[in-house]
């Protein structure tokens, strides 16, 4: 499948070094979750989406390295997870996390899951929720929405996001 040039863009903004635990929300079909792992060493990725044909199509397309032990596939609303989950899989909060094209964050206020996404992270983690651009909705509509969500929940450093490929925002967990 070929990879989205959204995707690339997303992921290569993670700025990986290899050994991070990264959690990946909405991943579809598991195009980014392969090009996060590839960029891991000793790290891992925790992919949730909430759909069984995203979770399964993850799990095959990256069976490698599933079966090394470097990603696990988790099938969750982002409402639903905790903490217990993300540790399970990442033996600790996560240190970066990305969600591309999920429009909970702008169609909702999104208390629970930037909730959700707050308390799953450790201190210092980055979180990016991210769109590609090119779809009906421009950024001036999206932007302000996914900055007011994860503010309210108490995230930081809100950066304003808007690329040619993308725009969004980056946000650090105190
Ligand atoms: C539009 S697709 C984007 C897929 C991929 N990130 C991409 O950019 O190609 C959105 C994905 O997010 C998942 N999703 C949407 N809302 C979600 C939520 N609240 N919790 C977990 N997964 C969610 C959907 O099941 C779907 O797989």
């Amino acid at each position: 499948m070929k990879v989205p040039e959204r995707v690339r863009w997303a992921v290569g903004g993670l700025g990986l070094r290899g050994d991070e635990r990264v959690l990946e929300v909405g991943g579809g079909p598991g195009v980014s979750a392969g090009l996060i792992c590839a960029a891991l060493t000793t790290g891992r990725l925790l992919a949730v989406d909430r759909s069984p044909t995203a979770t399964r199509a993850t799990t095959e397309r990256n069976a490698p390295h599933v079966e090394a032990g470097r990603l696990q596939v988790l099938r969750r609303a982002l409402a639903d997870l905790d903490a217990a989950d993300v540790a399970a899989a990442l033996g600790d909060r996560a240190d970066v996390a990305l969600a591309v094209d999920v429009n909970v964050f702008w169609v909702d206020d999104a208390p629970v899951e930037a909730a959700v996404l707050h308390r799953v992270l450790g201190p210092g983690a980055v979180l990016h929720v991210l769109y590609g651009a090119g779809g009906p909705t421009p950024p001036d509509r999206v932007v302000p929405r996914v900055r007011a969500a994860l503010g309210a929940a108490g995230f930081v450093d809100l950066a304003d996001v808007v690329e040619e490929p993308g725009f969004g925002v980056r946000a650090r967990r105190p």
